[in-house]
């Protein structure tokens, strides 16, 4: 049983410490997409998406101190590579490239919190589950931002 807990707690921190990577790389991409983009609506969504992930990045940071687990620098430098690359990437790529990069990301996003929670869970930190289900709710709702970009429909962006 306690091997258990062991082994979720440290397949959680690892789990968390990617996504705080990533979670950069996503923000700054995101900055990129936002400028790219001409129309005011899809302009004001992923401002808000990258709001957001800035904002799950400070929440798995906390998570991450009560766990007395540091981050991944050579994650955190990756991942501030390719985002950086994306940003850049987002003004020569056309519109619908990036729409559809970003709807592939979030539902992996989507299911690494849901891992994440169960992982919570087992390592015998429940209270953590319900933040990582908000944020993969947030997840989804970025999903079906990106959808309804791809389809021709305007969003509703979410608040959290
Ligand atoms: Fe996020
Ligand atoms: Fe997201």
């Amino acid at each position: 049983m306690e091997a258990n807990r062991r082994k979720a707690r440290a397949a959680l921190v690892r789990i968390l410490q990617k996504a705080h990577a990533a979670e950069r790389g996503a923000a700054i991409a995101y900055r990129g997409h936002a400028a790219s983009v001409r129309n005011i609506i899809e302009r004001d969504a992923i401002v808000h998406i990258e709001r957001d992930e800035w904002e799950h990045r400070a929440k798995l940071g906390a998570m991450l101190d009560e766990l007395g687990a540091g981050t991944l620098p050579l994650h955190e430098i990756g991942m501030l590579a390719i985002g950086s690359a994306l940003e850049r990437l987002c003004f020569v790529s056309g519109r619908r490239l990036p729409m559809f990069c970003a709807w592939l990301l979030e539902r992996v996003n989507v299911e690494q919190y849901a891992t994440a929670a169960r992982l919570a869970r087992a390592a015998g930190c429940p209270h953590m589950a319900p933040l990582l289900m908000k944020m993969e709710q947030a997840e989804a709702d970025h999903v079906a931002v990106f959808d309804g970009f791809l389809r021709g429909v305007a969003p509703v962006p979410a608040v959290h």
